[in-house]
């Protein structure tokens, strides 16, 4: 694998999920693969897992690794091009992404959407400039509209806990759920991208109306308005929040009914719930789900090690 930054760099997924599973047995079964290699990795925002999680993988496969919080440690960067550099940006990305490229060996980086300009966002172009001008592989930590190791492992994690129920796929059940601060897209599109690549099970999108993601993500998958309709025999419950796409990065609806409750899941095949985290008790999903059985978002941000593992260790191959 050259890169990561979507499902449509990985050309077979179950042979990373299985390769993370693998991984998640005998944790240093490749402790050689990456000595005397560096993985940079870029934060141009707040993170606890992906942070934690890629930094253990990196270290199980004898990687070095340098954390650099570029939005309070670096320069700020410029990523206009051809611009006259009087403002307040005091390196250009050619430059800054350049001299990553030639202290690492593999790069990887989180950057998140404005949400005010769509087409900025959608474009990518903060990541896309690392790529341009890194030459080096460069795995996403999360872009602007997706979050490829978080959907890996969703992938990850539904395999571990799917029953087998003869002929029919599970029901995969993605729900909207209520927030006070506008959240990007991310998540939702890369998990969408991803379940309907990996074809292994059904997947149902529940939203209020203006919610609809873009459907280059959501295609293939059922769109539903009724929550409780949606929920009947969800094998998973994925819940996450999203800003509208529509109406780009607004909070068109607070309606708290939306959070999911034990009473929502009474018509369920007792689903798995699942998130990404960091996740808001009682405003998202109620204490009564979180800490119950029904719950594995903790086994979740476990599983982060282990796709954050066979993903770099994909990359370390094909530079031997
Ligand atoms: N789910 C996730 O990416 O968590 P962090 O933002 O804490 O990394």
């Amino acid at each position: 694998m050259k890169q990561f930054i979507s499902v449509n760099d990985v050309p077979d997924i179950n042979h990373l999920v299985d390769k993370a599973l693998a991984y998640k047995k005998k944790p240093f079964a490749d402790n050689k693969l990456g000595n005397l290699k560096t993985l940079g990795m870029l934060f141009m925002n707040p993170s606890m897992r992906t942070r934690i999680s890629t930094q253990i993988a990196a270290r199980n496969l004898g990687m070095e690794v340098i954390v650099f919080n570029v939005d309070k440690e670096g320069w700020q960067l410029e990523f206009e091009e051809g611009i006259v550099m009087n403002g307040k940006m005091a390196e250009h990305v050619k430059e800054a992404a350049a001299v990553m490229g030639e202290y690492f060996d593999v790069l990887s980086i989180r950057t998140f959407p404005g949400l005010v300009n769509k087409e900025e966002d959608y474009s990518e172009r903060y990541i896309r400039q690392f790529i341009k001008y890194a030459g080096i592989p460069v795995v996403s930590l999360e872009s602007a509209t997706l979050h490829p190791l978080q959907s890996l492992t969703d992938i990850i994690t539904i395999k571990e806990n799917m029953q087998s129920s003869g002929d029919s796929k599970p029901k995969v059940v993605m729900t909207w759920a209520p927030h006070v601060r506008a959240l990007p897209q991310s998540v939702p599109n890369s998990f969408a991208q991803w379940i309907n690549a990996w074809k292994e099970t059904d997947l149902t999108i529940v939203q209020p109306k203006g919610y609809e993601l873009d459907e280059k993500f959501t295609n293939g998958a059922a769109i539903m308005y009724d929550q409780n309709e949606a929920l009947q025999n969800a094998d998973f419950v994925y819940v996450k929040n999203w800003s509208s796409y529509r109406e780009y990065g607004k909070i068109l609806n607070t309606d708290p009914s939306w959070m999911i409750t034990k009473e929502k899941l009474k018509y369920t095949h007792h689903a798995k719930v699942m998130h990404c985290l960091p996740v808001r008790r009682n405003l998202v999903i109620a204490d009564e789900v979180l800490d119950s059985t029904q719950s594995i978002v903790t086994e979740e941000a476990g599983n982060r090690v282990w796709a954050a593992q066979a993903v770099l260790s994909e990359i370390l191959l094909n530079q031997e």
